[in-house]
């Protein structure tokens, strides 16, 4: 059985920040919450979270029935902190230690480690570094681990060894709390440090075996805000690899964002400084413009979105065509081959198969039937103050432009609506409906002329 145990407890000072470090940003999620994701793929019993800084904003978050927070009140070492665990780890558990600034680390590299552990063996993970300054070395003997010397306490020889601790260890829940409570801050930093661990193993010859991540910066950790924007350009361009191995084209994948997780068709084009959030479904053949913001939306098959569009929680059917520049809010749903031009909003808006608005108009609390045109700067003018209210629009209705549409009303199917009217009652089938001033003319009219100055 396993146990996860995350270390969260610090206080990340380089970040000069309110906010505890672990719940600091990476693609749109906290540090920590990419950490427990790889623990629940590991599919744990339990997942430890040890919390100190900001125990009660980290504890608000991970208020989850698998995760279990222990406080570690004052910091004082990494083996301190993972010792606030032992009396919830079950004696037959091999308990993975993680960290909450850690968040790169790949679930292949922590299945690789735990299956070092058996009843004799725990698992290391290291990493050989070209400058290992600050970093735990790994003391070998005739190729054995046999101890971790931190930077403060190493001589020049162990300081010259490039193989070095990431942290992540898998041990038995049985030598954690045989080993831990024997820890003593008799170093350099005065802490309990964790590493020491490694030292008792070796004496007790249970075997250390080491394992390497696939790629360095799985073991990167989050200490100030430079390596914060490192750790998301890498994360991005992780991820911006996999779309286009999938077949996806990034015009430019070091200007691609997605914060959330983005599903493509065959044949997607995406281009530079789109930003993808939530859960974004793209069809096959579907084509987003630079610029666009595009959130929690379903985008069918071979729909176009031009530049500069945003679009949150919608759904749009095939062949549609929207933008440049238009907002779809939630609740939008566009059926076959609608058409949303420039400077359109529309809010909890259906808008029916072929059916264009094509500029300048908000069409909220809306349903619009198929082939309707909605002439420019058309409003539908939904709210009184107090009460949303709903306009309803039949099939092949023409709105003329610059209408007012004052809900609730209605307009049935085959109407003609003249551009300029303010619709405050229903219009019928098949009628024209003219409702706006009549054009008068005043002959000989004589234009104010500016008073001279005083
Ligand atoms: C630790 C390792 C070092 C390793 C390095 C990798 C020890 C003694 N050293 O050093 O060998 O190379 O990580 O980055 O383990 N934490 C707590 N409570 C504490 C102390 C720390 O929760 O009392 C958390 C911190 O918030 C942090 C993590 O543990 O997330 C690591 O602590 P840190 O002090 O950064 O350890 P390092 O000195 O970097
Ligand atoms: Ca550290």
């Amino acid at each position: 059985m396993l146990e996860v145990v995350i270390l969260a407890a610090g206080k990340g000072s380089r970040m000069k920040s309110a906010v505890p470090k672990v719940m600091h940003s990476l693609a749109g999620k906290p540090f920590l919450q990419h950490v427990v994701d790889k623990a629940r793929a590991m599919a744990p019993k339990t997942i430890h979270l040890v919390v100190g800084h900001g125990a009660t904003i980290v504890n608000q978050h991970f208020n989850q029935k698998d995760i279990h927070s222990v406080v570690q009140a004052q910091q004082l070492g990494t083996g301190h902190a993972v010792a606030q665990t032992l009396e919830h780890l079950a004696d037959s558990s091999v308990v993975l230690i993680l960290y909450g600034d850690v968040p790169l680390i790949q679930q292949a590299t922590l299945e690789s480690l735990t299956a070092l552990v058996s009843a004799d063996s725990m698992g290391l993970l290291t990493v050989t570094l070209p400058n290992p300054t600050g970093y735990g070395r790994i003391v070998r003997n005739h190729g054995a681990v046999t101890s971790i010397v931190e930077q403060k306490d190493a001589t020049d020889a162990q300081l010259a060894i490039g193989e070095v601790n990431t942290g992540v260890m898998a041990v038995n829940a049985a030598h954690l709390k045989q080993w831990l409570p024997q820890l003593t801050s008799n170093n350099a930093q005065g802490e309990l440090y964790l590493t020491d661990i490694i030292a008792m193993a070796s004496e007790q010859k249970v075997a250390i075996h080491t394992a390497q991540p696939a790629h360095t910066w799985e073991v990167l950790g989050v200490n100030n805000r430079q390596q914060q924007a490192e750790l998301e350009r890498i994360y991005q361009g992780e991820l911006a690899k996999q779309l286009m191995e999938q077949g996806v084209t990034l015009l430019d994948p070091a200007r691609f964002d997605c914060r959330g997780r983005l599903t493509c068709g065959d044949d997607c084009v995406i281009d530079i400084n789109c930003v993808i959030e939530g859960d974004v479904v793209l069809g096959n053949g579907v084509e987003i413009g630079p610029n666009c913001v595009i959130k929690n939306t379903t985008i069918g098959d071979y729909t176009i979105i031009k530049a500069n569009c945003i679009l949150e929680d919608s759904t749009l059917h095939a062949n549609c065509d929207i933008g440049p520049f238009a907002r779809l809010r939630p609740g939008t749903e566009l059926a076959d081959k609608a058409k949303i031009g420039n400077f359109v909003e529309t809010k909890n808006a259906l808008i029916g198969k072929g059916s264009k608005v094509n500029h300048l108009s908000y069409v909220g609390d809306a349903q619009l039937g198929e082939s309707v045109n909605v002439g420019a700067g058309t409003i539908t003018c939904n709210y009184d103050g107090a009460n949303k209210h709903q306009t309803l629009i039949g099939d092949n209705v023409f709105v003329g432009s610059n209408t007012a549409l004052v809900a609730p009303v209605s307009v049935a199917s085959g109407a003609t609506i003249a551009a300029g009217s303010i619709i405050t009652k229903p219009v019928n089938a098949d009628e024209l409906v003219i409702a706006r001033a009549k054009q008068k003319a005043i002959t000989g009219w004589q234009r104010p002329v500016k008073k001279p100055k005083a």
